[in-house]
């Protein structure tokens, strides 16, 4: 039943089923997730992917978000998820670890360039489809399903890229069975990608997959019509724990997409805390003109989970110090921000920062959430100063206001297509859903970009 009610209740959704929040939600995550992966093409692994790719990659009116290039569909959908994904600065679901717009919107994207006349409208409807069919599948299988080694967000990305695409193709509803049941098959991402290239991939290939699913059941691929809740199908092989029936009652009722929150700094969600603790403890400092050279212990106290995912004592790389606590504690208190900048390979050999880092030490206490820490720096005399994260900035209690998300978007899309540009994509995500056509937003920024630079590779391979 349950990929049957699935594919039901999104063929059926339309944008007046939305509630304000719902609506509100959904722009603010595309907004987000635009400039993530605007400004996630100044990462090495994207142009080594975009370089290798294109003898392979067609002809095609879908863009390229950050640089210059218009290729099929498909392709985009693989490059713009791994560029949304590469600074690991999207969006988190609060009840799962999803990190729910990259998929969908890199597929939907895409795919309304090359299908024209996709109005704002069903965009987001389509969008919000595909979203909330990711977080309720991840929440009938988490945490068992995460904490075996799965990354959740590529795992249940290519269904709910499939489910959203599917609805812009206007299947019917066996054919939207047969969408989400071979987007099931093609399950990919494991932790061990964690803090490497293959990490941003897996959502790039998420995208691609569930956009290839939809296209494929509009063109006849069959398969199992209960792939998702078959004795052998994608809930029973992925996870231990199977509560799809619950949730998938709930669809429609309770709204996913509104438990999403936006992320305030490019690494793993659980150094958020800790971070903002250390930011704090270093504006004390400043105030008392302590030394930081002086800094003799820097503690946390937090989350388990923290250990689990971010133990890297020595990151060699901007990615894996994504998921160091030791960069995360020595950018904080040495820098007092953390943006791309201070996770860049270069801020990662800094032996300042290094030297610092070595005094960091975390303790696990179940008994803290995952958005709380409590920090301590100790400095020369003795003197401790700490402090108590209750809920860190970008936690649902706490989200990030709607000044921090411009910021936040127009310091990555400026460094990568222009201050003019970005001004002008920021304006054109936040106003989408009065588009008659999709095309148009992506119009008024990619329109006038100019060839750039790649790190890797020749640039003139960019321009079709
Ligand atoms: C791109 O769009 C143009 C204009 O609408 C159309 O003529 C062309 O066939 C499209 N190209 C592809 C590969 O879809
Ligand atoms: C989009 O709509 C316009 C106006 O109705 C029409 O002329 C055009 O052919 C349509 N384009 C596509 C790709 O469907
Ligand atoms: C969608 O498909 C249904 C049949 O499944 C058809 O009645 C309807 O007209 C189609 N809508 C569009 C916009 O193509
Ligand atoms: C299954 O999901 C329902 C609906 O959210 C929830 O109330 C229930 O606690 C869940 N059961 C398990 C075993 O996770
Ligand atoms: C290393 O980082 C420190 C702290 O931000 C900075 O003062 C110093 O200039 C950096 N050193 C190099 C070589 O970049
Ligand atoms: C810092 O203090 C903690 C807790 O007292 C201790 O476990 C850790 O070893 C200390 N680290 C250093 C570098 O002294």
């Amino acid at each position: 039943m349950a990929t049957k009610q699935l594919a039901s209740w999104a063929l059926t959704l339309q944008f007046a089923n939305l509630t304000t929040p719902v609506v509100d939600m959904a722009v603010k995550s595309l907004h987000n997730w635009g400039g993530c992966a605007i400004g996630g093409y100044h990462q090495p692994v994207v142009a080594l992917v975009q370089d290798a790719m294109v003898p392979f990659a067609a002809p095609g009116n879908s863009s390229l978000l950050g640089i210059q290039g218009f290729y099929d569909a498909q392709h985009v959908a693989l490059m713009n998820g791994l560029a949304s994904h590469v600074d690991d600065y999207d969006d988190t679901h609060v009840d799962t670890p999803i990190h729910p717009s990259g998929p969908v919107a890199s597929a939907l994207l895409a795919f309304s360039e090359w299908k024209g006349n996709v109005t704002g409208k069903d965009f987001l409807t389509a969008f919000v489809a595909g979203l909330e069919t990711e977080m309720k599948l991840g929440l009938s299988v988490y945490p068992e399903h995460y904490d075996i080694g799965w990354h959740i967000t590529s795992t249940v990305g290519s269904v709910g890229a499939a489910v959203a695409c599917g609805k812009l193709l206007n299947l019917t509803q066996e054919e939207m069975q047969f969408a989400i049941s071979t987007a099931s098959i093609q399950v990919i991402g494991m932790h061990s990608s964690f803090g490497t290239d293959q990490k941003p991939f897996h959502i790039g290939r998420a995208a691609q997959s569930g956009l290839f699913s939809a296209v494929m059941a509009k063109g006849g691929l069959h398969g199992a019509l209960d792939g998702l809740e078959d004795k052998l199908g994608w809930v029973n092989v992925v996870s231990t724990r199977n509560n799809i029936t619950d949730y998938f009652n709930i669809l429609g009722k309770v709204w996913e997409t509104t438990r999403n929150t936006f992320k305030p700094y490019p690494c793993d969600r659980v150094l958020h805390a800790p971070i903002d603790g250390w930011v704090q403890v270093r504006k004390q400092a400043l105030e008392q003109g302590l030394s930081f050279s002086s800094i003799t212990n820097i503690t946390a106290r937090t989350n388990p989970s923290v250990l689990f995912l971010t133990d890297n004592p020595d990151p060699q790389t901007g990615l894996a110090a994504k998921f160091s606590f030791y960069h995360a504690a020595a950018i904080s208190l040495l820098i007092g921000q953390a943006t791309p900048t201070q996770f860049s390979d270069e801020v990662v050999r800094n032996t300042t920062i290094k030297a610092l880092s070595k005094k960091v030490s975390v303790i696990g206490d179940k008994t803290i959430p995952d958005y709380s820490a409590y920090v301590s720096v100790t400095f020369g005399n003795g003197i401790v100063l700490d402090t108590h994260v209750e809920h860190a900035i970008g936690s649902l209690a706490n989200p990030l206001s709607d000044d921090y998300l411009r910021v936040k978007f127009l310091d990555q899309v400026s460094k990568q297509i222009g201050e003019e540009n970005a001004q002008c994509a920021h304006m054109a995500f936040l106003n989408m859903v009065d588009l008659r056509d999709m095309r148009e937003l992506t119009k008024t920024f990619t329109s006038k970009l100019t060839r750039r630079d790649s790190r890797r590779g020749d640039p003139s391979v960019y321009i079709m």
